[in-house]
């Protein structure tokens, strides 16, 4: 089942934007990951949740999604997510965000794994400037926003493939708009 579950938890940059997130629903996700493993047992991580319309726009409008492909926009029109958990490290218990990013990690996917059995899903995006996050929210300087994590109802079709005989990795999209994924075989990584 953690298989399966794993396969499904794809990222995902289409959404329903009519299926709202409630702030009960984001604060269920980060109590699930709120019991994962930490370096130490420090537990540095800080949640900020965003569900109302007013910050959603904010972050949607600071993301940068699907980088790699350069002549497509996404989230389309229509189709952005409909809230975020923002993973914030506390300066006072991790002085170098940095070093919290294996815990980072750890939080993001845990969080996704539990969204995606509620039928919802997301996506981590560290690609925005991290002061534009910390302003838009508001956070105090303690707070830095290291990872975003977007949730809502998938609203897209992703598909998983072996990576071919280039060994290229680069995601794709068909005329469709299906998002297609290659991921290494399992013999090309184990040493
Ligand atoms: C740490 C991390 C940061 C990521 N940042 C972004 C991002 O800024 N924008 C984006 O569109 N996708 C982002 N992604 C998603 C990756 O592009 C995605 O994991 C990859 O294309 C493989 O797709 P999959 O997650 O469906 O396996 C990020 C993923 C990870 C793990």
């Amino acid at each position: 089942m953690i298989k399966d579950l794993v396969r499904k938890n794809r990222s995902y940059r289409g959404y329903d934007e009519s299926r709202k997130i409630t702030e009960d629903e984001l604060k269920d996700l980060v109590d699930t990951a709120r019991v994962a493993g930490s370096a130490a047992n420090l537990q540095p991580l800080k949640y900020r949740l965003v569900c109302s319309e007013a910050e959603v726009a904010k972050l949607n409008g600071i993301t940068r999604w699907g980088k790699m492909l350069k002549d497509i926009e996404l989230p389309h029109k229509g189709k952005f997510p409909t809230a975020y958990i923002v993973i914030c490290v506390d300066t006072d218990i991790a002085r170098v965000p940095e070093n919290a990013n294996t815990d980072i990690g750890i939080a993001a996917q845990t969080i996704l794994l539990a969204a995606v059995e509620q039928g919802l899903g997301g996506c981590m995006i560290g690609n925005y400037e991290k002061t534009q996050a910390a302003e838009a929210l508001a956070l105090p300087e303690r707070f830095v926003p290291q990872l975003i994590v977007a949730i809502g109802k998938p609203d897209e079709t992703v598909v998983l493939t072996d990576t071919g005989e280039d060994g290229s990795v680069k995601y794709y999209r068909d005329a469709n708009d299906v998002h297609y994924v290659p991921k290494r075989k399992l013999e090309d990584i184990l040493l």
